[in-house]
């Protein structure tokens, strides 16, 4: 009777979690795409498409998102949930289960710094949107030309009084429901703003299609050009399913760790997938054809969305209100992703009996403080270098050609080679052993490899091969 007590009180603990578990897969979904959609699909997959020509692009993207995101994001998640704890202690206690070198803990280590330093320039940029809301709003952009525009970033990003109070207001809005925990906080939050973001990108996605350019925006996306694949394109793709996916830095393994023991991983990972790629999709179905009904150039790069995309809404009628919504938008989808880019290392200083409220303060205040480099980067720093990048460069650099791709690829090995094939079909439970034994193969071989190429090219090492 004792040891059936015991062994009841084992699964409970699994069962319950140690931070509390989501309500259904449902939760699971809506916050794992809450973490995964946000600047990267709206901001950065827009632009990068642009710059590396479209159609080919998309589809060496989709691709990525197949053969590696999905493998590494099941296996983020599997371990995730086999821990039930943060990321640090997830890899401290499977390492010591599946006699992995001690070092292998350094990834939830490694998540918490990577998450904090992201947090901390992710807060800026998404700071940016809350100035073009209230501008857009207020009809500043109505007729506006390219040069008013652009006057307008420049001063905005030159301007680090204004860019501290909206970095503020972001990361206090972060905070909040960081602090409120994952029932009051995360899963109210993600409920009501996962929903709010598919209606919004659907009503856009509606606006588009009246616009002139639509076709040409469609035919952009969707016109595959073999001619237009360079070696770099690959490699820029493989890294952007990275990034767009939330991968590598503990962020999915969190989230991992709050989903119920019945839900199943393969489905529900699938799900944030394509619920992700299409947000990407419908954000570049939304910024090629009014991009191309002003005759604007889609390689415009980084400012594509920033600059182009208020002179684009503020001439057509009823452009204020589009535009305003189209930056609510990005807010949204940024919110609910920096919530999950300083999870990992909240709730890790909570089970240091730490309260939730004190460890959110530490976090995000602590990345507050960071973000003050960031936004001097863009003005009175601008010229302080470091290898050649400045502050926010540097930051950007180091997290997402560094960090993230290494603990992806420390991830695919710990789950690949090390946790025990029957732990993981406990925890996988594909229906077809088929789909399990080609899930673990390309765990072991196909993502790591792809890693170890985005990882080496990041790092310059493939510039004698031309890319
Ligand atoms: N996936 C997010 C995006 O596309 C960024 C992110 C990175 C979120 C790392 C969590 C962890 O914007």
């Amino acid at each position: 009777m004792a040891s059936l007590f015991g062994d009841e009180n084992v699964m409970s603990n699994k069962q319950r979690g140690f931070h509390g578990i989501w309500r259904g897969r449902w939760t699971f979904i809506l916050a794992a795409t809450g973490s995964a959609v946000g600047l990267g699909n709206i901001w950065k997959f827009p632009y990068i498409t642009g710059e590396n020509g479209g159609g080919a692009f998309v589809l060496l993207y989709l691709l990525c998102i197949l053969l590696v995101g999905v493998p590494v994001m099941m296996a983020e998640v599997m371990l995730g949930r086999e821990g039930r704890r943060s990321p640090i202690n997830t890899m401290r206690q499977l390492s010591h289960k599946y006699n992995a070198p001690r070092w292998f803990a350094g990834i939830g280590w490694m998540g918490a710094i990577t998450g904090f330093l992201i947090l901390s320039f992710y807060s800026v940029i998404a700071g940016w949107t809350l100035s073009y809301i209230i501008d857009l709003g207020a009809g500043v952009f109505t007729q506006a030309s390219g040069e008013l525009a652009e006057q307008t970033f420049n001063e905005l990003v030159s301007s680090p009084g204004k860019q501290l109070a909206i970095h503020s207001i972001f990361m206090l809005m972060t905070a909040t429901v960081l602090g409120l925990g994952i029932h009051k906080g995360l899963e109210n939050s993600v409920r009501f703003l996962m929903p709010s973001l598919f209606f919004m990108l659907i009503v856009l996605l509606g606006y588009a299609l009246t616009t002139p350019g639509f076709t040409e925006g469609w035919k952009f996306l969707f016109t595959f050009d073999r001619d237009k694949i360079t070696a770099g394109s690959v490699v820029v793709a493989l890294g952007h399913s990275f990034f767009t996916l939330s991968l590598g830095m503990g962020a999915i393994m969190a989230y991992g760790a709050y989903m119920p023991e019945k839900a199943s991983i393969g489905k529900t990972v699938l799900m944030v997938a394509v619920l992700d790629t299409l947000t990407a999709l419908g954000a570049g179905l939304i910024i090629f054809p009014i991009v191309f009904s002003h005759g604007l150039e889609p390689s415009a790069g980084p400012g594509l969305l920033f600059q182009a995309m208020p002179i684009a809404l503020g001439s057509l009628p009823g452009g204020s209100f589009v535009g305003a919504l189209f930056f609510i938008l990005v807010l949204v989808a940024a919110w609910t992703s920096a919530i999950s880019i300083a999870e990992p290392a909240i709730a890790w200083a909570t089970e240091k009996g730490i309260s939730r409220v004190a460890s959110t303060l530490s976090v995000c205040g602590f990345a507050w403080v960071l973000g003050i480099g960031t936004i001097l980067s863009f003005s009175d720093w601008k010229d302080i270098t470091f290898l050649g990048l400045n502050f926010f460069d540097f930051i950007d650099y180091i997290t997402s050609n560094i960090m993230m791709p290494l603990g992806g690829l420390l991830i695919a090995v710990f789950a690949g080679w090390l946790v025990s094939k029957e732990a993981i079909a406990k925890e996988i439970r594909l229906k077809n052993p088929t789909h399990l034994k080609l899930w673990r193969f390309v765990l072991r071989y196909i993502s790591p490899l792809a890693i170890l190429v985005i990882f080496a090219h990041g790092l310059g090492w493939l510039s004698f091969l031309g890319i």
